[in-house]
């Protein structure tokens, strides 16, 4: 750990460093981090020199960051969604992906080591994200980094593929074959799901736009339909135990419903808690969403005989275990479209908000 200490000394003088002897730990005290400063536009994020590094709590990992993933929710987290929960909150850090070296580690980690490369992922209501040199997540949010990709690659996996573990395998519970509808399987929730449910032996058809087509296929989905070209509705075949919907409209949500067996689960990525929350304050829109919710449960119960829910990302240090050993193996990846320094955050997320880039954009920090 000193070498890794006088290691990052040397490499990065803009920062200061603390040794706290008795308990063996290494801390930073200030370092680069993007700050968010109030809701808005790709201008207002702000690469920061001196941005201070809090003391980790026992169970919390100091990562050294070199490579963090753009995910849909720091786009619009950065617009004001969420607002109800992070208005009182700012400055923010945003970002939720990471891959990178543990730095430091809290009194009561065991399993990680100062030195040994990490990847994992925040949970969604963190304020502290990882669009920073040192970020902080807890033990249960990270696994050792599979060693056959790299940062870059490992970044853009875990967000994505713990949303999509926490629908098919907590929510779900998805068993060896069964049949599984993926709406949107050309992005990494929707491809990340598609992967894990081929590795638990399921038949998976999905839709998809034809950019996405072929990789699809390839990962082992039976059938993929052009949602661009195809009528969906007319090309599915048969029905299914579960539907995981990334897109969550109207129109995909009742083709969804339509298409499963009884006793089957709909997950839509797209719950309307904070968005409720944002409009009506949390006192009055926590309740109105959750009121939302069983009302649509109570109707599709009684109407389809079907399980209905909002889906969340959740961290889940089985199910992380999980796509680290897949990931490894090279059964699931998450393609990477293009990376951007971290210097270049606003371009790279002027680029999202401009779908001038449809696949994962990975900022890298040297
Ligand atoms: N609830 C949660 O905790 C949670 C967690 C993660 C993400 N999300 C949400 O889930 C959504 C997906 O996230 P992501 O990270 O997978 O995003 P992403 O990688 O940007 O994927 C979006 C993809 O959706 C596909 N698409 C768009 N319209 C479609 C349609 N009508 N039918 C089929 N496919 C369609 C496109 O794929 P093609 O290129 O194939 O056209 C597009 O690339 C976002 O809205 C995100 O905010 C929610």
């Amino acid at each position: 750990m000193r070498l890794l200490c006088s290691h990052a000394e040397k490499k990065t003088s803009h920062l200061s460093l603390f040794f706290k002897v008795a308990s063996v730990r290494c801390f930073v005290t200030t370092c680069r981090a993007v700050l968010l400063p109030r809701f808005g536009g790709p201008d207002l994020l702000d690469l920061r020199p001196d941005v201070s590094v809090p003391v980790l709590n026992p169970n919390e990992v100091l990562v050294r960051a070199r490579a963090v993933s753009i995910n849909p929710l720091d786009t619009r987290m950065r617009s004001g969604y969420g607002r109800s929960i992070f208005e009182p909150l700012l400055p923010l850090i945003l970002g939720r992906d990471i891959s990178g070296e543990v730095a430091a580690i809290g009194t009561s980690v065991r399993s990680l080591t100062v030195g040994q490369e990490v990847f994992g992922a925040l949970h969604p209501t963190a304020v502290r994200g990882t669009y920073t040199d040192y970020a902080i997540l807890s033990e249960d949010e990270l696994s050792p980094k599979p060693a056959s990709i790299t940062h870059v690659e490992a970044s853009a996996i875990p967000f994505a593929a713990l949303t999509a573990w926490r629908a098919l395998k907590s929510t779900a519970r998805i068993t060896e074959g069964q049949r599984l509808l993926v709406v949107g399987g050309g992005g990494a929730v929707g491809f990340a799901a598609i992967q894990l449910a081929v590795a638990a032996g399921c038949h998976v058809t999905t839709t998809c736009g034809s950019r996405s087509i072929e990789r699809i296929l390839a990962a082992g989905a039976e059938q993929a339909i052009d949602y661009t070209a195809e009528d969906v509705e007319l090309a599915i075949k048969g029905k299914f135990d579960a539907v995981l919907d990334t897109i969550g409209v109207q129109e995909t949500e009742r083709i969804g419903i339509n298409f499963l067996k009884q006793g089957g689960h709909y997950m839509t990525l797209q719950g309307e808690t904070a968005s409720y929350s944002d409009r009506y304050g949390m006192a009055i829109g926590l309740p109105a969403a959750t009121a939302v919710l069983l009302k649509k449960q109570i109707q599709y119960r009684s109407s389809h005989g079907i399980e209905y829910s909002w889906t969340y990302m959740r961290a889940d240090s089985e199910g992380l275990e999980e796509i680290r050993r897949l990931s490894e193996a090279g059964k699931l990846k998450i393609p990477v479209e293009k990376t951007f320094p971290i210097t270049q955050v606003r371009e790279a997320h002027d680029a999202k908000d401009k779908k001038k880039i449809l696949g994962k954009v990975v900022l890298e920090l040297d």
